[in-house]
């Protein structure tokens, strides 16, 4: 059975007491059954947030980013098992953010997500293409082409651990939302290849979020649809009441 997840990035924003704030009512919310709440975390709050949030109500942290290489002479980076040995074991990796600001290549995020995995992290998968794409009509194979030169090498058992989230770029931080059947389309597009590559089981087995200014107001909407199972939320991950309410939009329970 596949999960419906509420997941928040808060990328680069927040001062250390406001995310202590927000983590403390996060931490409060009566979490509706079937549901992950995931927390994407500046590193340098982690392992603080991680403690507030604790393991009572199916809430929990993930980092926005870790490197490729186990350990060693990587000024300024952060390594899957320094994020283990603070308790964290989830992470998003191709942020569209990262590959075009970080340059990170799907060669590159396919060794991060190989080094993820082995540590036994769950990895929060992003892609999605640029307005010119999708105008060029090119937005399936585009998509495609990120989920199979990044994922289409590993296990079957892997994918237990894999989390997709389709970020299409015009939609982040525009207040332009994708709409349900643009996004429906999409995920069912992704579902069905994953399918062709592992089958079917691992296909319906695997959560895949949508993000792109996810708001109250068009989350219950969006996660109504059948192959979307929760949203990876960026501006209104920030607000607590704007987020519990985003938590709060799963009608379906997911088979
Ligand atoms: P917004 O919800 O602010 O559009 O951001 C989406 C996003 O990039 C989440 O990773």
């Amino acid at each position: 059975m596949r999960k419906n997840i509420a997941a928040g990035n808060w990328k680069m924003n927040l001062s250390y007491s406001d995310a202590k704030a927000l983590a403390t009512d996060l931490s409060k919310v009566d979490v509706p059954a079937g549901t992950d709440v995931i927390l994407g975390v500046p590193h340098p709050y982690l392992a603080q947030i991680n403690e507030i949030v604790g393991t009572a109500n199916s809430v929990s942290v993930a980092a926005q980013n870790c490197h490729e290489k186990e350990k060693g002479a990587y000024t300024g980076e952060v390594s899957t098992g320094m994020l283990d040995s603070i308790g964290v074991k989830t992470v998003i990796l191709g942020h569209s953010e990262r590959r075009e600001y970080q340059k990170e290549s799907d060669a590159l995020l396919s060794e991060k997500v190989k080094v993820a995995l082995a540590a036994g992290f769950r990895v929060i998968f992003c892609c999605g293409e640029t307005l010119t794409t999708r105008e060029a009509a090119a937005h399936f194979d585009y998509v495609g082409g990120q989920i199979k030169n990044s994922l289409f090498d590993l296990k079957n058992e892997d994918w237990k651990n894999i989390v997709i989230a389709y970020e299409p770029i015009w939609a982040i931080g525009t207040g332009v939302t994708a709409s349900p059947e643009q996004a429906q389309e999409m995920h069912a597009h992704i579902r069905k290849l994953i399918s062709d590559g592992f089958g079917t089981e691992i296909a319906e087995a695997t959560s895949i979020l949508y993000g792109g200014s996810v708001k109250p107001a068009n989350a219950k909407e969006l996660f109504a649809k059948k192959d979307i199972d929760g949203g990876l939320v960026g501006g209104a991950s920030l607000k607590a009441a704007d987020f519990e309410q985003i938590i709060k939009s799963f009608q379906l329970a997911r088979k």
